[in-house]
């Protein structure tokens, strides 16, 4: 990108700089610590210039937006053609509730939709089963059945919305659910987008909502694909996520390192499958964190279109140019809140925020100022969508694709970061991919020594965190904040007793005989759990025969 020539003349005019001006300045105002690094532990240069970059081609690591390797972006007019979806992560209670919610943050303005589940429904129990007290709609939705599902998304247009939903293990269940939800709406499933998050690697290492082992797991993941790649082709299959990994302590390099290593895994299971890689690849998804480092964030997301892009075709050989495509969702860091001054994690949310879209991000998710407390109030989760809209709307940073590219720090950060992730992906190849480094232990003690260090940091005050550590205040703000009403548990369990009134009971056991059978078999279990929810077969009745049939994931201990 730079003339030999031309860079000589910037060495030499940064040698000056440095051994006249600068030397005289930090002798009289010392530079106010030892070192600057970023959270990954990149050590960061006083200035950045050419010289740092003199190896940039700009076609070999940039080119251009929508363009191979994606560096710039993965649409050609980015933001100027289309904004990224504002996706607000919503529920709690009954579905009712929920509706609720979604309904107000559709007013308000946001353009797609975000289901967060309640602890049984995400490890698949019913909300009488006794591992459910307790938890029935603490923290996200309680869903039974396909009952609970119509309600959920009862008034809203499934082929005009697309939605998220945060599920993993019992993904294939949701999504049966949901294809089922919109066939009585009349919509058919080519007519659906949206995505499950469908990721279960990632909770074995870092977000724990597991049922069943890692084999019969990635089985249910590749029967998704398989269905969705002929049946439900607009629908995103996984998110393969590297927030939680980010939240459990992981640094910028280890969240897309790890994910990405991840992904490489789905990716050969599924071909291992028998699937083509251009037959599901499209429609993989991914979803990151943002965090505070701002430049560092950016740099990662732009390193992580790149890595992606290269893997899917070098190492896999992909054709299509979907499939070379890494698009994913960004939620800003939960791990940065803070439960002192919580209007100070406005703030935070909105640089958070501004570092996605300056990243590239497809989808957003704002926290809202009070989630370090509870769950978000609805004046809470008000301010974290219109920090989105003022982004979007206000600030001119959505006029032009990747308006920080080109700069010689965000660029020699987006070159540290990609070397730091291909290092973790080649060490996990070496230990044979990331099921196995993750049944080593290697990736949670990556995580757990991060999330040590980030800790220590802040204990000794290296690293400021406002009102926390610093600027500290005696008498708190205070903040209404969202209260779960302890009756939605009963209301919940009448409803699946009144479901199981009135579903035919022979309906039920034939369809969930068939499912185990299928389930012994090597057949695309998709059909049979589809037939299982239409007959109003609970979430749990289901997740059971499949824990009978597959048995339960037992957590790796690392110490
Ligand atoms: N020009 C032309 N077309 C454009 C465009 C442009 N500038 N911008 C977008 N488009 C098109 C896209 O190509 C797409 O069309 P297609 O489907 O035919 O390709 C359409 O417009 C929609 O755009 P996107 O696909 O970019 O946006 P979506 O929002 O639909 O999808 C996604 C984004 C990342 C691919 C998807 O997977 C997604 O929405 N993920 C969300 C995941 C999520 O919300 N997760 C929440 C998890 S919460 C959690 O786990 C945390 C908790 O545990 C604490």
């Amino acid at each position: 990108m730079y003339d030999k020539k031309g860079l000589d003349k910037v060495k030499q005019a940064k040698e000056q700089w440095d051994e006249t001006t600068v030397q005289k300045t930090v002798s009289r105002f010392p530079e106010r610590k030892e070192n600057f690094e970023t959270d990954s532990g990149i050590p960061i240069e006083r200035l950045y210039s050419p010289d740092l970059l003199e190896d940039a081609d700009y076609q070999r690591d940039l080119g251009m937006p929508g363009h191979y390797p994606y560096t710039r972006g993965v649409q050609p007019t980015m933001y100027r053609g289309r904004f990224w979806t504002m996706r607000q992560y919503a529920g709690f209670g009954t579905a009712e509730e929920t509706n609720q919610r979604f309904k107000y943050l559709l007013e308000q303005g946001q353009t797609g939709l975000s289901v967060a589940f309640d602890l049984p429904t995400q490890i698949g129990y019913d909300s009488d089963h006794s591992l459910a007290r307790g938890e029935v709609g603490k923290v996200g939705v309680a869903i039974d059945s396909l009952k609970d599902m119509e309600i959920l998304y009862d008034g809203i247009p499934l082929e005009k919305v697309s939605t998220s939903m945060t599920i993993n293990s019992p993904a294939a269940v949701i999504l049966a659910m949901y294809i089922a939800v919109a066939e009585k709406q009349g919509v058919t499933p080519e007519q659906l987008s949206g995505t499950i998050q469908n990721d279960i690697l990632k909770e074995y290492v870092a977000r724990g909502t597991y049922i069943f082992p890692p084999e019969p797991s990635m089985r249910l993941i590749t029967d998704i694909f398989e269905y969705c790649a002929k049946d439900v082709p607009n629908w995103n299959t996984i998110s393969i996520s590297g927030y939680h990994i980010r939240e459990a302590g992981a640094t910028a390099a280890q969240e897309i390192a790890f994910t990405l290593a991840d992904g490489i895994a789905y990716v050969q299971a599924a071909i291992d499958a028998g699937l083509d890689v251009d037959e599901f690849a499209p429609r993989l998804s991914f979803f990151f964190n943002a965090h505070l480092n701002f430049f560092e964030e950016i740099a990662k997301f732009r390193a992580a279109r790149r890595v992606w892009a290269k893997i899917m075709k070098e190492r896999f050989g992909a054709q299509n140019k979907k499939s070379l495509m890494l698009r994913f969702h960004t939620q800003t860091a939960g791990v940065t809140l803070t439960a002192q001054q919580p209007d100070v994690n406005i703030m935070r949310v909105a640089f958070q925020a501004l570092s996605a879209v300056l990243g590239g991000t497809q989808s957003l998710h704002t926290n809202s100022k009070d989630e370090a407390l509870a769950l978000p109030s609805e004046d809470a989760v008000l301010i974290a969508l219109r920090t989105q809209q003022v982004i979007a709307h206000e600030i001119g940073v959505t006029e032009t694709a990747d308006p920080l590219g080109g700069s010689f720090f965000v660029e020699k950060l987006t070159n540290d970061i990609e070397d730091m992730v291909l290092d973790y992906i080649e060490k996990i190849d070496k230990l044979g991919g990331a099921a196995k480094a993750i049944e080593k232990g290697y990736m949670q003690k990556e995580i757990q020594e991060s999330a040590y260090k980030y800790m220590q940091e802040i204990e000794s005050n290296d690293k400021v965190v406002v009102g926390v550590n610093k600027f500290k205040m005696r008498k708190d703000t205070p903040t209404d904040l969202l209260k779960v009403d302890p009756a939605v548990a009963q209301r919940q369990c009448d409803k699946i007793e009144q479901v199981r009134q009135e579903r035919s009971q022979q309906e039920v056991a034939e369809t969930l005989k068939a499912l185990r059978n299928a389930a012994q078999s090597d057949n695309n279990l998709m059909p049979y759990i589809i037939a299982a929810v239409k007959a109003y077969a609970t979430l749990g009745e289901i997740c059971g025969v499949l824990r009978e049939v597959f048995g339960e994931y037992q957590q790796q201990v690392v110490i």
